[in-house]
């Protein structure tokens, strides 16, 4: 692969996001492996038990702080902002809020490079915004888990200053240094960096310092047990506070050997997974365990999920005390770098996950966050006509799977990638920096924009839309990323008046997963997994059993009904106003159902 196209596409699909999600060829799973590895009827143990683990019964409601409400007019979304929505939040029916990072930050990463783990970033409001918005959440029976970024830290943040200044700073080792005497430090790569070289030379102690995201992110020493007690003590003010638990950020990275090896083979490509699941990281998660969360009734979700479905195990089996769930990158990973996707490898990919957790454990699902371009645009048809079947099917998805679905802000009403035109018009770090990188190389500017208008992550970070006045009614300001111009018809206000609107199919399929728990707990088995249009598939517990048909095509399909299952002309999900019927359905474009057996 030459540099140029490196260099359009690793900023683009972020590798370090995305890279971990190859497996061995030898832990693909069939469907057939996953029928057999649940007795069908068969019930996770959890649900015998007395009470079960509310983490598994929620749905996570992703919210980009930056995106969501601004209520001062700077264009900035913040927690006053959130706190004037939370009756919209209620409405949706979700059970928990992840909020992406509100501490104090100099914004090199949108608040993933924090300079202060115990302040709110004064752009997003106060301590005491924060205790009110926690209140008002919690009044409404909706939990709060925020995240917890401690890979790395801001460079403005206190520890670090003090530990470039000097070789003495009792800080120094809170980070990894490498001093200028001893020649260029072994090679590391970095994901945001515009030369992508992971060692930023700091002149004050003729030393380097490592960065595996951009050069504002110092990487945090986890070998120093006194780093690691700081990283407690945060956890602990936050749960104190009353919050429900943490998204840990980029968490299978913390672990380095401090000697830096030579790494030899380590690529552009490959940095990802060489630098996954290093030395000590189980022993870390599980002294956080001990120290801090077996004291509170939390959840924590890794982001990521290792190299393949036995390391995912690692950080979720019960027995071993470190975190509830983890959600892999391969679903959102299919069909990155490239215009389409095969619907064979999104069932491969969801099918080989379940089956993992089949047993043992707990995974998150999910088809888009911050990092990836909407998931209408990606997995569904963003084309007018058929923005709003392929939202209410992908939203179907995620909540007739088993595992706890992560749903992100703004899908629920099918919003949309935004295809900026300028360079001018990104944010975000990964693009910017990207360009930099490329015009270094001479690289192809058009071709980089086109992908960029694909895959940024200013796609998904675009304002939430709530109505039809300036600015979608998100900010009476400049807003700090543009406002996508469908907004006159994907918006809240309007789509809470259409019964039949993405945001309305949404709450129902929302209380219709609430009702059922078969499709919280049932088993999956995925049926007819060569047909490359129709993903089918049943979810069973007990005696009760669901099929759910999803017709992922812009065309009219039909599908035979396997002879074994037997229709009873009920849905409780159909996105179209007619149900079909017989032994062939015959499916509209789109079409997605939920029907009991
Ligand atoms: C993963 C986060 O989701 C992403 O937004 C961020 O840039 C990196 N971690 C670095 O913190
Ligand atoms: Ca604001």
């Amino acid at each position: 692969m030459t540099h140029f196209r490196l260099a359009l596409i690793l900023p683009l699909c972020l590798s370090l996001l995305t890279a971990c999600n190859q497996q061995p060829a030898t832990e693909t799973t069939t469907a057939a492996d996953t029928t057999a590895a649940t007795t069908p009827g068969q019930t996770d143990t959890t649900v015998l038990n007395k009470k079960p683990d509310w983490w598994k019964e929620t749905v996570v409601y992703q919210l980009y702080p930056r995106s969501f409400q601004d209520s001062n007019g700077d264009g900035v979304g913040d927690l006053k902002g959130i706190s004037q929505r939370l009756d919209y939040l209620k409405s949706l029916g979700v059970g928990t809020v992840w909020l992406n990072p509100i501490y104090a930050s100099p914004n090199d990463d949108n608040g993933y490079d924090i300079s202060d783990y115990r302040q709110i970033m004064p752009e997003f409001g106060t301590m005491a915004d924060f205790d009110a918005l926690l209140k008002g959440l919690h009044q409404r029976g909706i939990k709060l888990v925020m995240d917890l970024v401690v890979n790395h830290s801001s460079d403005e943040h206190a520890w670090f200053k003090s530990a470039r200044s000097s070789r003495t700073s009792p800080y120094r080792d809170y980070y990894y240094w490498w001093p200028a005497e001893k020649g260029t430090p072994p090679a590391r790569y970095s994901t945001f960096d515009v030369k992508k070289n992971a060692w930023q030379y700091d002149s004050l102690t003729n030393s380097y310092y490592l960065h595996i995201f951009s050069k504002k992110q110092p990487d945090l020493n986890w070998n120093n047990p006194k780093l690691r007690q700081e990283v407690h003590n945060i956890m602990r003010f936050w749960l104190d506070k009353g919050i429900d638990g943490f998204r840990m950020d980029a968490f299978q990275f913390v672990a380095k050997d401090p000697t830096f090896p030579p790494m030899p083979g380590l690529t552009e490509q490959n940095f990802a997974n060489a630098y996954n699941h290093g030395p000590h990281l189980h022993d870390y998660l599980q002294e956080i365990n001990r120290e801090v969360l077996s004291h509170y009734n939390v959840m924590t979700v890794a982001e990521g999920a290792g190299r393949n479905l036995t390391e995912a195990h690692l950080f979720v089996d019960p027995t071993r005390k470190e975190l509830d769930m983890t959600y892999h990158f391969e679903g959102t990973g299919v069909g990155s770098n490239s215009d389409t996707y095969k619907l064979t490898d999104l069932k491969r990919v969801f099918t080989k996950w379940d089956s993992a957790f089949a047993q043992k454990g707990w995974q998150g699902l999910d088809l888009g966050n911050h990092d990836q371009p909407r998931m209408v645009s990606k997995f569904g048809d963003d084309s007018p006509a058929f923005r709003a079947p392929s939202a209410k099917l992908l939203n179907t998805f995620l909540l007739t799977m088993r595992g706890t679905p992560y749903c992100y802000s703004g899908d629920e009403l099918g919003m949309t990638n935004i295809n900026f035109t300028t360079i001018a018009d990104y944010r975000d770090v990964a693009a910017l920096n990207g360009y930099q990188l490329l015009k270094s190389q001479g690289g192809n500017q058009a071709a980089y924009l086109k992908s960029l208008r694909r895959f940024s992550r200013d796609n998904s970070r675009t304002p939430f839309q709530w109505d039809t006045t300036a600015h979608a009614g998100f900010t009476t300001g400049t807003p700090w990323l543009k406002v996508n111009p469908n907004y006159l018809t994907v918006n809240e206000a309007v789509e809470d008046q259409d019964p039949t609107s993405v945001l309305n199919h949404f709450r129902q399929a929302m209380r219709v997963r609430q009702q059922h728990p078969v499709l919280v707990y049932g088993q999956y088995q995925l049926l007819d997994a060569a047909n490359p249009h129709i993903y089918a598939y049943t979810r069973t517990q007990g005696a009760e059993k669901v099929l759910v048909v999803l017709n992922f095509s812009s065309e009219k399909r039909s599908w035979p009904v396997p002879t074994t299952i037997k229709l009873n002309g009920k849905a409780w999900l159909n996105n179209y106003p007619t149900l079909p019927a017989g032994s062939v359905l015959q499916l509209a474009p789109w079409q997605a159902l939920v029907m009991p057996l």
